[in-house]
């Protein structure tokens, strides 16, 4: 299995980094026959598997549920399990919930935010961490709904600045989310640690999908980010293994699926 210092090497050899949501074993297999570079049990899950309109009511005990089939269905892929809203609070409250994830099978967690203090607290404590900024979806009543953030000069500095300090705390990667592409150009080149793209344009070091829309389920609008891949496809696995070789080749995303 990649370790972290593995994927600081691709960043540093330009090889880009597929990651795709998974929230059960079957698609954990086929990810990973179609060679997934990570596989991320997100919090999405509340919305694309439980209906939801947002993330916020979406349970550790859910979580717990998802990463324990995903870990099932994969042995050779690192996991990443979102923290779901309200479960990284405090440092102490963060180590107790990311300790039940990795029990359940995670290898890294997730956490929304400049949360840069509950960060060096699991890092101290040997807990692999994924940041995330740009649109933070566990936030989405505090945003103002689902926007593009950092557009401006001084949300772009903002931004830009959380992703130094978390660096400093201790993440691993960073996911950036609905961000010009020229903000996350310049995080990326600004990082030592990779930075995984969604809705941030094609020059971030990885890209992720939440699965249903890069398989062409839309129950409610289409984001500009997604893209349909099962539609060219011999079938589901043809689907991944094409967003995979999309990814690396550095053909997805392209303008247009970028702000
Ligand atoms: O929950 C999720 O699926 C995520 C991705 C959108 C990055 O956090």
């Amino acid at each position: 299995m990649k370790t972290w210092a593995d994927f600081v090497a691709m960043k540093a050899r330009g090889e880009k980094i597929a990651v795709l949501t998974c929230y059960d074993a079957s698609f954990a297999t086929l990810m990973e026959r179609a060679g997934i570079d990570l596989l991320l049990v997100g919090d999405s899950l509340g919305m694309v598997l439980q209906g939801a309109a947002d993330t916020l009511g979406v349970t550790m005990a859910d979580m717990e549920y998802h990463t324990r089939c995903v870990a099932a269905g994969s042995d050779a892929t690192p996991i990443i399990t979102d923290m779901p809203y309200a479960s990284d609070s405090t440092p102490a409250m963060a180590l107790d919930n990311a300790r039940r994830l990795i029990r359940a099978g995670a290898h890294m967690v997730k956490l929304e935010g400049a949360k840069c203090a509950v960060v060096r607290h699991l890092k101290a404590h040997d807990i692999a961490v994924c940041g995330h900024l740009g649109f933070t979806p566990q936030s989405v009543h505090e945003l103002g709904g689902y926007k593009v953030q950092g557009r401006d000069e001084r949300g772009a500095r903002q931004i830009l600045e959380e992703a130094r300090a978390l660096q400093h705390a201790g993440i691993d990667l960073l996911v950036l989310e609905m961000v010009p592409a020229s903000l996350a150009r310049q995080i990326t080149a600004q990082l030592a640690i990779p930075t995984i793209g969604i809705g941030a344009g094609p020059d971030c070091d990885g890209q992720v999908l939440v699965l249903h829309d890069m398989l062409g389920i839309y129950p409610g609008k289409t984001p500009k980010f997604a893209h349909n891949f099962l539609q060219q496809a011999a079938g589901v696995e043809d689907a991944i293994a094409r967003y995979v070789a999309a990814v690396k080749a550095g053909h997805f995303p392209t303008a247009e699926h970028s702000f």
